[in-house]
């Protein structure tokens, strides 16, 4: 028995909010997120409650009217008014104290931002996040950057399956659906870098169908703005760089990539930028030179199912290739 209650316990203290927990709903940083908190909190304090006066009700009945050698038959109750009353009341009070908060809730995480809210397209592709802000003329892959206390709306889509976008501190999982498009709205509270996950099984890789969500001041978001706008600078003559995009130019990369003014693909990400981001792969892996190594030779080892065939590249080209991915801010 002390065993199963230091369980209990260990259990417990390990579901504790903190920023050590980046996908914790229990540490919500937007209204979305301290709404479904708000919610949880009602409904968990009213099971508690019911939990304690349940059990205790047990015990006292255990421990009180156990039988003991001499002791009479106790007499049967049979239509007891006031109880049936009481135990039918009850519950019904309780469960109305839970729907309408319930209610409210859904109403207000429907997905409906007000006038003004910076709108940004979810796309989703196996496995893979796609971003599009109509309004900027800008994209982003995998990452996606807002700033903080801007409502924000995101209308989401699929391009093949059935995706879910979850960031647990900044909102509830809403599926991605090819043909429809399902709306979440939310107003991030503070600046940030918060992961989520496909919460839909989508394939292979649905567990590596990861995302990051980079909540910024807005001066921050503007200067990403202003560089995702621009176009990388152009390789310095004979630096590695240059070679890199030779490399790229002939390699079949073109076929499935787009990079500004060079490539036009639209099986993958659109790598004009891909050197101004943190991860890669559904941001699966951290974005440096060794990560892309192993990528390019041979992807789908990395992430089942993957697109991308493997590269057989020199050693020199994958070099030099890689330095000019990595040029690309
Ligand atoms: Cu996409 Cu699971």
């Amino acid at each position: 028995m002390p065993l199963v209650l230091l369980a209990v316990l260990l259990l417990l203290t390990a579901c504790g909010g903190g920023a050590d927990l980046p996908q914790s709903t229990l540490v919500p940083r937007s209204d979305f997120s301290a709404d479904l908190f708000g919610l949880y909190k009602n409904v968990f304090w009213w099971a508690l409650g019911v939990f304690i006066l349940v059990e205790g009700l047990l015990l006292v009945a255990i421990v009180r009217f156990r039988a003991r050698p001499g002791r009479a038959e106790p007499k049967p109750v049979h239509g007891h008014t006031v109880l049936e009353i009481s135990w039918t009341l009850a519950p019904a009070l309780i469960l109305v104290f839970i729907a309408v908060p319930t209610m409210r809730t859904i109403f207000s995480t429907a997905g409906h931002a007000p006038e003004g809210a910076l709108r940004v397209e979810v796309i989703g592709h196996q496995w893979w996040w796609e971003y599009r802000y109509p309004t900027l003329n800008i994209s982003a892959y995998n990452e996606l950057h807002i700033p903080v206390r801007t409502p924000i709306q995101l209308d989401m889509t699929s391009a093949d399956v059935i995706h879910s976008f979850w960031v647990p501190r900044l909102g509830g999982k809403r599926d991605l659906i090819q043909g429809r498009t399902n709306r979440i709205a939310f107003r991030a509270d503070s600046t940030g870098e918060y992961w989520g996950q496909c919460a839909e099984f989508c394939g292979a890789s649905h567990a590596n169908m990861r995302l990051r969500v980079f909540v910024q001041s807005d001066s921050v978001f503007q200067r990403w703005v202003d560089q995702q706008r621009a176009s990388p600078a152009t390789p310095a003559k004979g630096s590695p760089a240059e070679a890199g995009q030779q490399v790229y130019r002939r390699s079949p990369c073109i076929a499935c990539h787009t990079i500004a003014g060079l490539s036009q693909g639209r099986v993958g990400p659109d790598l004009t930028h891909v050197g101004s981001r943190f991860t890669i792969a559904g941001a699966l892996f951290p974005n440096n030179a060794e990560i892309l190594h192993r990528w390019i030779m041979n992807a789908p080892a990395m992430k089942p199912g993957a697109l991308m065939t493997p590269q057989s590249l020199s050693p020199q080209d994958l070099d030099a290739l890689i330095a000019y991915l990595q040029s690309l801010k």
